[in-house]
This record gives structure tokens, sequence and C-alpha cells, in this order.
């Protein structure tokens, strides 16, 4: 193992086999990080996973089974692997992606259907979407291969806050605006407050903006059913201070890291 001491502490790489990893997390967790917490961060399985994983026996280190998930580790040093495997930590990367209708936001769909991976085949990492936009929904997602990351985003906790234009059926009243500025009733509750604007509208239509810091299943489309006024388009325009300037469905673009950091700051200050 080489240690890049040329380098300052916050930005020391260490050299691994077949990866390149930025050693900050390690120095804050004092060089040594917990089992089930390492192999999260090596992205071979979620932490409650992991932990699973190392109670049944399936993890060595240094050639050891260990079954204590809280065992600690020192990722310098100690050889961990799981089924025989070594997973290694990966650097963390986050995409925008511009998804198009007409692609699932996860992984792997059951029925067959498209799904976002086919538009990001060449990323090695192993990444996921970050949140979920329906089929025929299109717009921002970010994709990740950072667990702690997803879940600042997507937790309600957090708040981020999420921008949508909306197609909806007839001509939507400013009572009906109120309706969804304040909260409507839908089977799960109701929503937290929106912001709302009508953008355009004629006796056939209405163009809105929808601001919400919630992410419920299908929660826009259903605001709108419960005013009286489905939709008929849908697209994520923004996603907390990011758009999708630049980029044309099914283009992606890496985030800046001072991105993420401002997205981390913007979750950490919302808290709620
Ligand atoms: N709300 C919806 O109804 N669908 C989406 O895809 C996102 C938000």
């Amino acid at each position: 193992m080489v240690i890049n001491k040329a380098n300052s502490i916050g930005s020391m790489t260490i050299v691994r086999p077949f990866v390149l990893c930025k050693i900050s997390f390690i120095l804050e967790e004092g060089f040594y990080l917990r089992l089930a917490r390492y192999l999260a961060m090596t992205g071979a399985a979620s932490r409650r996973h992991a932990e699973e994983l190392i109670v049944q026996g399936r993890v060595k280190v240094n050639g050891e089974v260990i079954v204590k998930p809280a065992f600690d580790i020192d990722p310098e040093q100690d050889l961990v692997c799981l089924d025989g495997r070594m997973p290694a930590i990966e650097d963390k990367i986050t995409l925008l992606l511009y998804k198009p209708t007409g692609y699932i936001s996860s992984v792997w769909d059951p029925q067959g259907r498209p799904t976002v991976m086919e538009l990001v085949k060449e990323i090695k990492q192993r990444i996921y979407p970050v949140g979920r936009l329906d089929f025929d929904t299109e717009g921002l997602l970010l994709m990740t291969n950072d667990g702690d990351f997803a879940n600042l985003m997507i937790h309600p906790r957090y708040e981020m806050p999420k921008i949508y234009v909306a197609k909806v059926k007839g001509l939507v009243k400013s009572e009906e605006v109120s309706k969804l500025k304040k909260g409507v009733v839908l089977d799960d509750g109701i929503t937290a407050p929106a912001e709302v604007k009508i953008l355009q509208q004629n006796s056939r239509d209405t163009l809105m903006q929808i601001e919400i810091h919630e992410g419920r299943k299908r929660q826009v489309r259903r605001m709108c059913d419960a005013i009286g006024h489905p939709v008929i388009y849908l697209k994520r325009v923004a996603f907390s201070g990011l758009d999708l300037e630049g980029l044309q469905p099914g283009e992606y673009r890496y985030l800046k890291d001072e991105e993420v950091k401002k997205l981390l700051e913007m979750a950490k200050a919302n808290k709620a």
C-alpha cells in the first residue's frame, strides 16, 4: 500500500489495487472504520445488508471470519473479503441526468422496461438513482454511488426543494392554486405547503410551476388529481438549485465537488 504523503492531509490519496480513494473520511474516523460501514462504502451492500452478511459469516478480515458488524478495521492495513472477493472503496461520484420519458428510475425493472441505467452504461462505478421520477416524467435526476449523500437528498427531514413544470387538464382557478399552496389531502396524508405559479393557461389546459419539499410517490400527479386537474405532462426542472442547463434528454454531466458540497450544506441547514 502506498500513501502519497506529498499531498496535504485533507486530500491525501491512498493507492489501492484498482482504486484511488480520498483518505479524509478515514482521518475523521481516526483511521478505523466499522466493518459494516467499510463494506457499505465499497458499494458491496447497503449498511444494513452488510451487517447481515457479516453476521452470516461471509466476511473475513485478514483471513479470519468476523461476525461482529461493529468490528473495527484499519482500511490501510486490513484485508477484507466478502465471499472470497476483495471489494474496494470506489471514488464517490454523482451525476445529473436529464431523464427522458419512457425510462424507469431504478437499477432494474421486473417488467423489463428500459431503466435509467441504460443511459449511463459507460459509468464504471455502481451508481443508482437518487429518488424517483415516474416512467412518464422527464427531467432532472441525480445518480450516485454515495449512499450517505443519497440519503440526505431523499429523506423528507432535509426538505430538499424540487421544482416541476406540470401541464394539467383544464383551467386551474386561483382557489385551486391556493389549495395546492396550503396542502391537499392525499391518501398518505396532507401535503406540506407548496409554491405554485401559473405560467400559461387557456380553457383546455394550464401550465404551472410547482415547488415541493417532499418526495412522495407520484406526489405532483396526485396533488393535481386532488384539485381535479390531472397531469398531461410533467417535468422536473430543478433540484435544490441545480437545473438542466446545457443538457438534452438522455444526457448527463458530473456534479462538481462544490455542487455536492453545497447540496450537503443545504440539507444540513434544512434539517427539520
Ligand atoms: N411527482 C410525480 O407525480 N411524479 C414524478 O415523477 C415526480 C414527482
